[in-house]
């Protein structure tokens, strides 16, 4: 496995793959873009290149390919090898390990379905099931939906799904590990997850039944209103959508995808005829889930709820929709209400609402100005201060331009007064960038700055990083790791190398420096873009801040030694020290001068 799995990493370029999948943006030696595992403004995600391996800032995120790969596909190691080895042609002796997982996915498939049966069936025809009946009733559900849907029903008991599991010869791990039972927390034992709840199930898109969630019947319970499957070998929540595998021939279809949060949402338009949408499962979108939305829709519409909308956890989600390429469009939908309550309420005028769907950035210019007097500063100012960050994100640069001349018209002023704000309003958003990221001068720790100083030093042009290392000392730095690198990088310059490989340098250190190197090669500095001076003068900050702090320790100690010469009653010693002291203050000027 393991010559294979070299063979397949030689192969395929982490920069190509993961550009199949993000927008990547050349940032000096690195490129970054925006993390797709965790939600964020400005990109903090990073891949090298050299080192062919990614990090992100943000969420600690950071591996090779094949990590990558796992993570946003939401596969486990075998299978990222076997997709990866197809990709790049390279075949694989066939091992063990698969058939043991199929097995193993196998049993998870039929505990879930023995369990579909046993939640239907109360549903359908026990008495235990009355109540949910009445609900489903009362929520408007037809029968042939109800049974299109395969909803059913868990009995508010704490055992009676487990025992009916047992009964069919599954075992006790196996029935915790496909979630439906949990291992006792007082004391020894097990109980159903889902319990007095309507079930729904969770069906993939090639209808595999990968997972359930259930919603509480009983009104004004401390419970939580919706329980899920937990994360299984077969399901993830953030790879999952909700009806995928009764829409997207719809979906495919219209290339065009509406997208609510809940179950409900989805059920009730669905019954009113809208059959090309999808359930998010009430979390804002994550790349993965629109990854695999792009694969069936052009153009997703989406329907959440009026104050979601606008939220920055939706603004979130349609950032990344339009980075994948995808038209997105906002359904209107009234105040306070939810897709379900709209489509049970008023089926045609929800069918109206969908095809009248207007494009995103159209709803946030109408959302933004809908209170306001555009003939006042104040107001102007306002709308300017809000749509200019949106537009700023645009990613096309034809729509952005667009946008930018519909700002100018609504606010009466020219379209080159509007192209300076925008251009201010993109360098602040770079200034914050930076700000997070240089170490705040004095404010940082001590092992901030030195990894910062690193960080330049393994990132910006040879020349530069040759004159700051011969200043440096391995003394200057505190981990080990830090003075190993420096020592290399020391080695390197004798060497007389005409510029610095940064897989070179790795393959010097040992698995101890590893991923503190890294961590440190892969660290987005904005200063990367800056002219040859300026990352200059930026090296020589970083340097005399980590040079200050490593005298300043060495001026405490001499004062120390001064204290003790001073009481042995040693004047000769305590001169001597004294000369120490005042070359070093001397020092400590120097680069002060340098900040
Ligand atoms: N959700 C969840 N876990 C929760 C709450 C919500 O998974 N504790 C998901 C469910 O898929 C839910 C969706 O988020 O359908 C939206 O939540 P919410 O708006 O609170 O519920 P509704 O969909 O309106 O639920 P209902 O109509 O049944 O009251
Ligand atoms: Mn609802």
């Amino acid at each position: 496995m393991s010559t294979e799995v070299d063979e397949i990493k030689k192969r395929i370029d982490i920069v190509e793959l993961i550009g199949q999948y993000l927008k990547l943006q050349k940032a000096g030696r690195n490129y970054k873009a925006l993390c797709p595992f965790h939600s964020e403004k400005t990109p903090s995600f990073n891949v090298s290149p050299e080192l062919q391996i990614f990090k992100c800032f943000g969420c600690q995120k950071g591996g090779d390919v094949f990590s990558f790969y796992q993570e946003i596909e939401g596969v486990d190691f075998p299978q990222a090898v076997k997709d990866l080895a197809q990709r790049a042609g390279v075949e694989l002796k066939s091992s063990g390990f698969d058939a043991r997982r199929n097995q193993q996915h196998q049993i998870l498939l039929q505990i879930n379905e023995a369990s579909l049966k046993f939640f239907v069936y109360l549903l359908e025809k026990h008495p235990i099931g009355e109540q949910a009946r009445q609900y489903l009733n009362q929520r408007q559900l037809k029968p042939e939906t109800i049974k299109l849907f395969e909803l059913g029903y868990a009995p508010n008991s704490w055992n009676s799904l487990g025992n009916y599991l047992l009964k069919k010869s599954f075992n006790l791990p196996e029935i915790i590990s496909a979630g439906l039972v949990s291992p006792g927390k007082v004391k020894p034992g097990w109980y159903d997850r889902f319990r007095g709840r309507l079930i729904f199930p969770l069906r993939d898109q090639q209808g595999k039944l990968i997972g359930f969630a259930g919603r509480i019947l009983k009104k004004d319970s401390q419970e939580a209103k919706y329980v899920n499957t937990p994360e299984t070998p077969l399901f993830s929540k953030s790879h999952f959508l909700y009806g995928l595998h009764l829409s997207k021939v719809a979906i495919k279809t219209a290339r065009q995808a509406v997208v609510v949060e809940g179950q409900f949402d989805l059920i009730t338009p669905f019954q009113a005829g809208t059959t090309n949408i999808v359930a998010s499962g009430g979390t804002a979108f994550t790349s993965q889930q629109l990854i695999m939305l792009k694969r069936y829709a052009d153009e997703i519409l989406i329907a959440f709820d009026a104050d979601a909308a606008g939220n920055q956890a939706s603004w979130r989600g349609i950032q990344l929709a339009k980075e994948q390429g995808l038209e997105v469009k906002v359904v209107s939908i009234g105040q306070g209400k939810d897709p379900d309550d709209f489509a049970r309420s008023d089926p045609s005028g929800w069918k109206q609402a969908v095809t009248q769907a207007e494009p995103v950035y159209d709803f946030y210019f109408r959302s933004v100005t809908k209170n306001l007097d555009l003939n006042k500063a104040a107001d102007k100012r306002q709308t300017g201060q809000k749509l200019l960050p949106i537009i700023a994100n645009i990613p096309d640069h034809i729509e952005q331009d667009h946008y930018l001349k519909k700002l100018a018209q609504i606010l009466n002023i020219t379209d080159e007064v509007a192209r300076q704000s925008l251009i201010q309003t993109k360098n602040k958003g770079a200034a914050r960038a930076t700000q997070n990221l240089i170490p705040d001068r004095e404010q940082n720790t001590k092992h901030a700055k030195q990894e910062y100083l690193l960080s330049l030093l393994l990132l910006l042009p040879w020349e530069i990083t040759k004159e700051g290392i011969k200043e440096l000392e391995e003394a200057d730095f505190s981990k080990e790791e830090a003075k190993t690198i420096l020592t290399q990088l020391k080695q390197l310059e004798q060497e007389n190398r005409s510029s610095l490989d940064l897989a070179d340098l790795r393959a010097k250190l040992g698995e101890r420096e590893l991923s503190y190197f890294e961590k440190l090669a892969l660290n987005p500095l904005p200063i990367e873009e800056l002219e040859i001076n300026k990352q200059r003068i930026e090296l020589r900050k970083a340097l005399g801040l980590v040079k200050r702090d490593y005298l300043q320790q060495q001026l405490h100690q001499i004062s120390q030694n001064i204290l003790q010469a001073e009481r042995n009653l040693n004047s000769e010693q305590a001169e001597q020290e004294r000369e120490r002291a005042k070359s070093i203050k001397a020092k400590i000027v120097k680069y002060a001068k340098n900040q």
